[in-house]
């Protein structure tokens, strides 16, 4: 063997070893057992990822040039899956490859990785979610899922990330909720009952640890369980399809006290509400609407002031207040 050939062939084997243990060590990080969490929520939960990163213009949409592949549907999206094994799935080597990466030059974040990951070996089915969060259609149908930008976030922001409390100038003891990063340092994943922010809200109403703490109202029952559900799948910064409907009446009951209860009632409940300003029933929230407050404080028009104080509602949740009140009231 001549001797550059001899430098070339340990040179790609310095490389084949080298890379070996690289692709070992980045699967590594991934290793949540698939049997161990919930269903995961086709429509909910993988379905947007492959929308908003996959099948953009131009890409993998339908009737786009994208190699064959179209990502916009469950149908088109299983011709590049294979049920039960990730490894072998066509569009989990994609996001995963160190040599054709998809999205190009643009890796998905580690946690939506995850998602697609565990929806494939839990066999890839066509589940969908409720707005309850219950997931129907697959092995594990009837498990509860949360979402943190969707479920978590707004509980987080309306009713802990408030000025001085756990905000990112106050950070009272040391716990601030203002972002996902800051949240992760106050659980400890899989374990709600081990992490900081569950026991806080769960602990008994007449201790001191009882968050949040009064003039601001309890979590509600909703809120806790979505807390311990997402603590429960792991504190996964995942992004969910919005269930927000404009269609048909939309009703107080079925759509509005969801949006009210998860954003504003921490700090408008029956303790001292902020600004006077109850808005636990539909009749209160009914006269705060008529006075051209709601829209004006949830919209953040000029002389109201910004709610909720932290972030705005979607514009689909703004949009359904709104035809709320266009409706009648109902
Ligand atoms: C973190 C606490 C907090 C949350 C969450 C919150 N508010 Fe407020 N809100 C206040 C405080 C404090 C005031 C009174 C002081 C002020 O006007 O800034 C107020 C005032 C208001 C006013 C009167 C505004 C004006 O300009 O006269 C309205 C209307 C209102 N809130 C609606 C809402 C609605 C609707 C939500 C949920 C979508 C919400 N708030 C969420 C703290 C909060």
């Amino acid at each position: 063997m001549k001797k550059n050939q001899f430098g070339f062939l340990s040179a790609m084997l310095i490389l084949a070893i080298g890379l070996t243990t690289f692709l070992v060590n980045s699967c590594k990080h991934e290793g949540i057992p698939a049997e161990q969490m919930p269903q995961i929520c086709f429509t909910g939960q993988v379905l947007p990822i492959f929308q908003n990163s996959c099948a953009t213009t131009g890409c993998h949409s339908a009737g786009g040039d994208g190699h064959g592949y179209d990502f916009s549907n469950y149908a088109s999206i299983m011709k590049a899956i294979t049920p039960g094994d990730a490894s072998k799935s066509k569009a989990y080597k994609a996001i995963t490859s160190t040599f054709q990466l998809m999205p190009p030059d643009n890796a998905l974040p580690i946690e939506k990785r995850i998602i697609i990951r565990l929806w494939i070996e839990q066999g890839a089915n066509e589940t969908t979610c409720g707005t309850d969060g219950v997931v129907t259609g697959g092995t594990k149908s009837g498990t509860s899922y949360a979402c943190y930008e969707r479920d978590i976030q707004p509980i987080l922001l309306s009713g802990c990330a408030i000025s001085g409390c756990h905000d990112a100038t106050t950070h009272k003891e040391g716990l601030d909720f203002s972002s996902y990063a800051k949240t992760l340092t106050t659980i400890s994943k899989g374990n709600p009952a081990g992490s900081k922010l569950y026991k806080a809200i769960t602990a008994s109403p007449s201790s001191e640890d009882f968050m949040p703490p009064k003039p601001y109202s309890a979590l509600s029952k909703t809120a806790i369980d979505s807390i311990y559900n997402w603590i429960k799948r792991g504190g996964l910064n995942e992004e969910c399809a919005s269930v927000c409907d404009t269609t048909g009446t939309i009703k107080y009951s079925s759509h509005i006290k969801s949006i009210i209860d998860l954003a504003c009632v921490s700090c408008h409940g029956e303790n001292s509400p902020s600004g006077g300003i109850n808005l636990l029933t539909a009749a209160n929230l009914q006269t705060v609407a008529k006075s051209g407050k709601l829209l004006g404080a949830i919209k953040r028009k000029t002389g109201y002031s910004a709610m909720p104080p932290a972030y705005a509602l979607s514009t689909c949740e703004l949009r359904q207040i709104e035809l709320w009140m266009n409706q009648g009231y109902n």
